[in-house]
């Protein structure tokens, strides 16, 4: 009886001192987003499950180039439009380092989707690197949706290149700019 006496008042104080001081949580979703699929808008919606604010960062300076077809700046115009109705996604662009943006956004956590085992090198030493320079970043994964599993960009870009359908992979103002790249 004692004892449970001096716990209980304990706890309670704790539970309210967090719930008066809950601190934002803010991510960066980092990525080429060239463009941007259904798969990365699958990515944010996990977010925002559990987060309070996502900065979705169109990165200038990409880790394995892959050629793009989209400049940063329609990239951006294209997520712009597809994350409108959010109000706690701002999308933006961003150069140099990774973990410097999200310090400058005040996030502490980088958002990746895992799509497949072979993802996992490049995202692994991606994450390590990024907690090397800067301990206090950790790297949240996600991962999509079944039906997105296989899915990237790159394949998008190519698909779409070659006359294939890409309409239930990307939203339909994104696949609009991409039958006009390919007209
Ligand atoms: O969608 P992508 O191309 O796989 O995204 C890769 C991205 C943009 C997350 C990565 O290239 C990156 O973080 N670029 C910013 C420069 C940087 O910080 N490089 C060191 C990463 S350990």
């Amino acid at each position: 009886m004692k004892k449970s006496d001096s716990r209980q008042p304990e706890r309670e104080s704790s539970g309210a001192e967090s719930a008066s001081t809950h601190r934002p949580i803010v991510a960066v979703y980092p990525g080429s987003f060239d463009p941007v699929t259904l798969g990365h808008e699958d990515i944010v919606r996990r977010t925002l499950r559990f987060c309070d604010r996502l900065v979705v960062g169109v990165a200038e300076t990409a880790t394995q180039p892959k050629g793009s077809l989209f400049p940063v700046a329609e990239r951006l115009e294209m997520m712009r439009e597809v994350f409108g109705g959010e109000s706690r996604v701002e999308c933006v662009s961003f150069s140099g380092l990774l973990v410097d943006f999200a310090r400058d956004e005040n996030a502490r956590f980088i958002i990746r989707g895992l799509r497949a085992v072979s993802d996992f090198d490049y995202e692994f030493q991606m994450a390590q690197m990024n907690r090397e320079l800067w301990d206090e970043v950790e790297t949240i994964f996600l991962t999509p949706e079944v039906h997105y599993s296989f899915l990237s960009a790159t394949l998008v870009r190519e698909v779409a290149a070659l006359g294939g359908d890409v309409s239930t992979f990307v939203s339909p103002l994104v696949l609009e700019r991409l039958q006009q790249r390919s007209s």
